[in-house]
């Protein structure tokens, strides 16, 4: 029987950069059946998050670990309902408009975007929330809640934090700079397998090359100036901005060693298909994200639990999830922004009241005040605001207008 060298798991305490340090070992695909269990993390998180007894099915929901900008205030369901309403004058106001909520966890967007929406467009919108956890208790029955997009409808498909949690394999560079699949056992602990192959290392070669600095592999992520990200907010140091990675002088392959990579490729084809559901409209993905030419160099994987970040161990115990490649899934005709941009173009803004309100309204003036705060949250640079927004109309002109970028 093959005996895995010992498998350290340590947390970076400095960055709180949850990677894996191991001692390189390479494990073959027949040795993979006798080695405890090991296999890649693609499979590994499938289970451990939508298998049985996996994170997803609980009965807290995802709520109940973290807060998405759902949660975070009810003006994100506010702005996403004037996106319906932009999307059903652009469709010529159809006599039914569809908002299908993607990957919607306890019905929660979809709840309050039908809530929001002027009672004209109400009158011909449907909900429609794909998740593939249970319907939930007390959900209001107009709601349809389905395992799949529903086919063919007309309107916006809205995917908030969902393609995060598409489960992928992950890639790590060997000492000769090799890109060899990272293997994964329950505990959380890794070796190497076999050189990542066919259309896997298409992908990494076209999207996210695991090269280095003449130097040696470029150094972790700094954390950014300013305020960290609020409590509960599912954002890693990892993903935070961070320095390029890249080629930058002659190619060491040896430098290269250590360097990691997510491979996106079942995170574009989900999105193709989701896209592919709508029969005219737009459909939007909405998460935290990074681009070609400042990837992560070590990857962003990581584990969520009880509102913390924690590392990825694939036992259903938390939640795996890691940033999205979103230039990748984005399809001809695509626009990107961030959250910041697209909630100034919806009219979310984090400006004060005036004080002047104050003294004619005190009541108004409390409210516009909170409204302030939320939207500052929803906005902030350094925590929801990065958010990447990709827009993929189908059939209709890109209905959001470009709108003026928040200084915040
Ligand atoms: C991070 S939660 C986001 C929930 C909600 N959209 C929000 O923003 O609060 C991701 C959700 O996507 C769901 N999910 C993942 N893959 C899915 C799929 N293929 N079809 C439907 N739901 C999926 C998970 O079960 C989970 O509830």
């Amino acid at each position: 029987m093959l005996v895995l060298p010992k498998v350290e798991a340590l947390l970076d305490s400095a960055l709180n950069l949850t990677r894996w340090k191991r001692s390189g070992a390479v494990v073959s695909a027949v040795q993979r059946e006798s080695a405890g269990g090991v296999r890649g993390w693609r499979p590994a998180t499938e289970e451990a998050l939508y298998g049985p007894s996996g994170f997803y099915r609980r009965p807290e929901g995802p709520a109940g670990h973290f807060r998405t900008s759902v949660h975070a205030s009810p003006l994100f369901a506010g702005a996403v309902a004037r996106l319906l309403c932009l999307v059903d004058e652009a469709l010529a106001h159809p006599a039914e408009l569809a908002f299908v909520d993607m990957g919607a966890g306890r019905g929660e967007l979809v709840t309050g975007v039908l809530e929001a929406l002027p009672a004209e467009v109400a009158s011909r919108a449907r909900g429609y929330a794909v998740e593939r956890a249970a319907r939930p208790a007390g959900l209001d029955h107009r709601i349809e809640w389905l395992p799949a997009p529903p086919p063919d409808v007309t309107g916006l498909l809205f995917a908030n934090e969902w393609l995060d949690n598409v489960p992928l394999d992950v890639a790590e560079a060997d000492a000769e700079g090799t890109a060899r699949l990272v293997l994964v056992r329950e505990d959380g602990t890794e070796v190497l397998g076999e050189p990542v192959a066919g259309a896997e290392a298409e992908w990494l070669e076209k999207w996210w090359p695991l090269t280095a600095t003449p130097d040696g592999p470029l150094p972790p992520p700094e954390a950014p100036d300013g305020p960290p990200p609020p409590e509960g907010v599912r954002l890693s140091a990892a993903g935070l901005q961070g320095p390029a990675q890249g080629l930058h002088g002659p190619y060491d392959p040896h430098a290269a060693e250590g360097l990691r990579a997510e491979i996106g490729l079942p995170r574009d084809a989900a999105w193709a298909a989701a896209v592919a559901s709508l029969g005219r409209g737009l459909a939007v993905a909405v998460d935290y994200a990074h681009f070609a030419g400042a990837r992560p160099p070590f990857g962003t994987l990581t584990g969520f639990k009880d509102g913390r970040e924690t590392a990825p161990v694939p036992d259903g115990s938390c939640d795996i999830t890691a940033h999205v490649a979103l230039d990748a899934c984005a399809l001809p005709g695509a626009r990107l922004l961030s959250q910041r941009e697209a909630l100034g173009a919806l009219g979310v803004s984090g400006e004060r009241p005036s004080l002047a309100l104050a003294s004619t309204d005190p009541t108004a003036y409390v409210r516009a005040l909170a409204g302030a705060g939320e939207a500052a949250e929803l906005t902030a640079r350094g925590g929801l605001g990065d958010f990447g927004w990709l827009l993929q109309p189908v059939g209709i002109p890109d209905p959001l207008p470009d709108g003026e970028r928040p200084s915040t």
